[in-house]
């Protein structure tokens, strides 16, 4: 119930400034955000090393309104390259983007992203690193899979995300797995309607399943990006139905949810990977987390009426 009027607040300017002035905020921000600048997040890049873990790093922000802004990520992203040549992590870390970040809506859009995206990708390969293209509403897919398309001519590595709630993600999964992609799965984070995806949890979780096994019977990498237990143990199976080795998969969760799951992952001899949000433009991505657990929700509100 609560999820969908979360989602809907993710998009209200209004409800953006309250949140954003509310005393209490960043404490519970700070649990899913791990900094506000690439310094504060190479220690966090460099502790998760330390654990076994890898990272893909999303600088966050997204729906920005003019080409500045769209350059302005960009650059965001070079100087984080930058970072990670320098400190020798581009081993370590990836890169994950959203393409409403780099102009995607605006006029032109497409080619706009695509020409902001591309030096991304080039600099990245160039450590020895790959992006991967964030899924985001429906209406954005096409664009993005055209520009995923388009950069793996020359980068072959970059790899994109789908959705299993989404209704074509089955199309989607069959035709990436015999292109030999690199795919991210997720059930899918934001509000859509009933005309394109499933709305009840067992029909994504169910749909997941079936996509999975796409994937991992195809010639690509799957990327099993989820925290729920259910689908991590059938994740396992599948890839050990398929002959897959521990290295020809990899498991993905967020920052701040489950950390404890990460590690038990990496101990048991699997790749993972944290995907580590940080930035100031966290709020789009803040209620994203707090609509997948209405639960948030609740020591959110304790969090500002005890400020
Ligand atoms: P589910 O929601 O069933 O959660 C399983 C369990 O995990 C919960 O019971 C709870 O314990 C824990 N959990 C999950 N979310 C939590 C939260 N916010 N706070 C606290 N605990 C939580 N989506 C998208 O549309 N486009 C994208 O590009 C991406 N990218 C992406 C990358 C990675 C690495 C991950 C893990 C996820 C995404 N997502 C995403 C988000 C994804 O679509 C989905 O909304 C979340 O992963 C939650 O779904 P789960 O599969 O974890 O299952």
């Amino acid at each position: 119930m609560l999820g969908p009027v979360i989602l809907a607040a993710s998009r209200s300017d209004k409800m953006r400034r309250f949140i954003s002035a509310a005393p209490g905020t960043k404490q519970v921000v700070d649990r899913f955000i791990a900094g506000e600048s690439v310094d504060q997040v190479v220690p966090v890049i460099e502790d998760a090393a330390a654990k076994g873990l890898e990272v893909t790093l999303d600088v966050v922000g997204e729906d920005i309104t003019t080409p500045e802004q769209a350059a302005a990520a960009r650059d965001a992203y070079l100087e984080l390259i930058g970072r990670l040549e320098e400190l020798g992590l581009g081993a370590r870390a990836e890169m994950s983007v959203k393409l409403s970040m780099f102009g995607q809506a605006l006029e032109g859009g497409h080619e706009l992203a695509l020409a902001n995206v591309r030096p991304v990708v080039e600099a990245a390969a160039a450590i020895g690193t790959t992006v991967t293209l964030d899924a985001e509403d429906h209406t954005t897919l096409d664009s993005m899979f055209t520009i995923h398309e388009e950069l793996r001519k020359d980068f072959p590595q970059t790899g994109c995300v789908i959705q299993s709630y989404l209704f074509r993600t089955e199309a989607d999964a069959r035709r990436l797995a015999a292109e030999g992609s690199r795919v991210r799965l997720v059930k899918g984070a934001y509000k859509e309607p009933a005309s394109v995806a499933y709305q009840s949890k067992p029909e994504i979780d169910k749909a997941y399943v079936r996509i999975l096994k796409t994937l991992m019977q195809g010639e690509g990498y799957p990327m099993i990006g989820s925290h729920d237990p259910r689908l991590i143990a059938i994740g396992q199976e599948l890839a050990r139905q398929a002959g897959r080795k521990l290295d020809e998969y990899e498991f993905q969760m967020l920052y701040g949810i489950r950390s404890e799951e990460h590690v038990r992952l990496a101990a048991e001899g699997h790749r993972m990977r944290v995907y580590t949000a940080y930035g100031t433009d966290w709020y789009g991505y803040f209620m994203r987390r707090l609509a997948e657990k209405p639960a948030n929700l609740l020591f959110f509100g304790r969090s500002v009426l005890t400020k």
